[in-house]
């Protein structure tokens, strides 16, 4: 059983959940921030957060906290949580490979009486049947004897500043009850909001999951109504607000679905099920729809181009957002980006403005981000991701880029329906 006042917590993956999380628990324990990049390192060192959950104040506040990418630093640290990606491969099946390094780093650190929690989200079963066995492995410890595990789904929302981590209710799992109350008391520390448990480890990965899957499919539903309404020439919009006024209508628009939650997760639990024999329907049909808007978005766009007699070879199109989510820099399993490969196969010029973006993750050479723009250079501009700093300078100042003749197309509806040619 672990000592309270010895605790000392080592957070493995320092990205956009581990960072957030690492620098909260260093106001009150002595916190071990590891990641294998060193470049992260070297950034948090500086007190410098390239995902901009955090700012330099969380940095000043968290005075118990150390930064490195040595493993061994682990070493007297009592509490491991591991916050490494869990994305899927190019099959679309989940990729275990960070969670299961990041397993033998804190297994090789693991002593008798240590906890580790996972943060990661997995299928219901990873930490147990995939993880666990490989800490036994490294550490040669035993699983419920010498150590014990945990699971807490993380629930934030990034580039969200209103539902930050200790303003969201914590679900909390452990595989015995002594577990649950240090992870009750050090998690209790640094979340205003409830904490709470599950029945099981497994019972909270799997509501993990679900949280995700709900609202791929229920975002699949709104963007099969857009294309429904687009048929009948009316707003999917104003359908949606209308039924909205019914009590137990669920307001969900349509949308572009990337990022490494939505589109991803629902294909962990998918992987599950099918190893356990049933091959799920809804879920997956709902994936490959959203999977395919940005295919349905540039159909929609070439018929514009002809119905208003666009000339192909000389066209200049802008995309405006380039991120899988407004306000945030993540461009990972974007879709605005799939959207401007596709565009960018059918014609030459075809630009890129995202003035948040992680751009440096952009690998295609092809893309060209524009770092200025100029009035009246474009023939279509997509307003794939509508940034704060984007809009807020209103319709006027973006349709001030576009050329006389011109087509607009408003993704998210973020504007009036009479500036756009196309709304979701
Ligand atoms: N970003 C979100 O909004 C969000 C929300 C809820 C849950 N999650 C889940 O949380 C997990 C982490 O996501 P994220 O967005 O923080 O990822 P991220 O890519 O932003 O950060 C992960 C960090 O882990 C590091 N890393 C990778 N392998 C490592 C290893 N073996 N050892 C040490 N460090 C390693 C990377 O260098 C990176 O800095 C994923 O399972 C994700 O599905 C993410």
């Amino acid at each position: 059983m672990i000592n309270k006042s010895k605790i000392k917590i080592g957070v493995i993956g320092l990205g956009y959940v581990g960072t957030p999380l690492a620098l909260s628990f260093g106001k009150y324990f002595d916190v071990v921030g590891y990641d294998n990049d060193k470049r992260r390192i070297i950034d948090l060192k500086n007190k410098k957060d390239l995902t901009k959950e955090t700012n330099v104040k969380d940095f000043i506040l968290a005075k118990k906290i150390i930064f490195t990418n040595n493993a061994e630093n682990l070493k007297d640290c009592t509490i491991f949580i591991v916050t490494v990606p869990t994305p899927v491969n190019t099959n679309k099946k989940p990729d275990l490979s960070h969670v299961l390094k990041a397993s033998k780093v804190v297994g090789s650190n693991l002593k008798k009486d240590d906890i580790v929690v996972y943060e990661s989200t997995g299928y219901p079963g990873m930490t147990e049947e995939a993880c666990v066995p490989v800490l036994e492995k490294t550490s040669l410890l035993t699983y419920k004897k010498d150590f014990n595990c945990g699971y807490s789904p993380e629930r934030i929302n990034p580039g969200d500043k209103k539902h930050k981590l200790e303003k969201i209710i914590k679900v909390i799992s452990a595989s015995n009850k002594k577990t649950l109350n240090i992870l009750y008391f050090i998690y209790g520390k640094i979340i205003k909001a409830k904490v709470i448990s599950a029945p099981s480890i497994m019972v909270a990965e799997a509501a993990k999951v679900i949280e995700n899957t709900q609202r791929d499919l229920n975002i699949a539903l709104a963007n099969e109504l857009s294309i429904i309404c687009s048929k009948l020439k009316i707003e999917t919009k104003e359908v949606i607000n209308a039924a909205s006024t019914k009590w137990n209508f669920h307001k969900y628009l349509p949308g572009l679905v990337g990022g490494h939650c939505i589109g991803v997760d629902p294909y962990y639990l998918t992987y599950k099920s099918k190893l356990l024999g049933y091959n799920p329907k809804i879920i997956l049909a709902g994936r490959k729809l959203n999977d395919s808007m940005a295919q349905y978005i540039s159909l929609k766009l070439e018929k514009l181009l002809k119905k208003k007699k666009f000339n192909k070879k000389n066209l200049k199109i802008l995309v405006l957002g380039i991120t899988f989510k407004e306000n945030c820099p993540d461009i990972r399993n974007s879709q605005s980006l799939k959207l401007t490969k596709i565009l960018k196969k059918k014609y030459k010029r075809v630009f890129v403005f995202d003035k948040i973006a992680n751009t440096e993750r952009i690998r295609d050479k092809k893309i060209i981000l524009l770092n200025k723009l100029k009035k009246n250079t474009f023939d279509v501009i997509i307003l794939a991701v509508p940034h704060k700093d984007i809009v807020s300078k209103g319709i006027k100042n973006i349709k001030s880029y576009l050329k006389q003749k011109n087509i607009f197309l408003d993704l998210k509806s973020y504007f009036n329906k009479k500036y756009s040619n196309f709304r979701l």
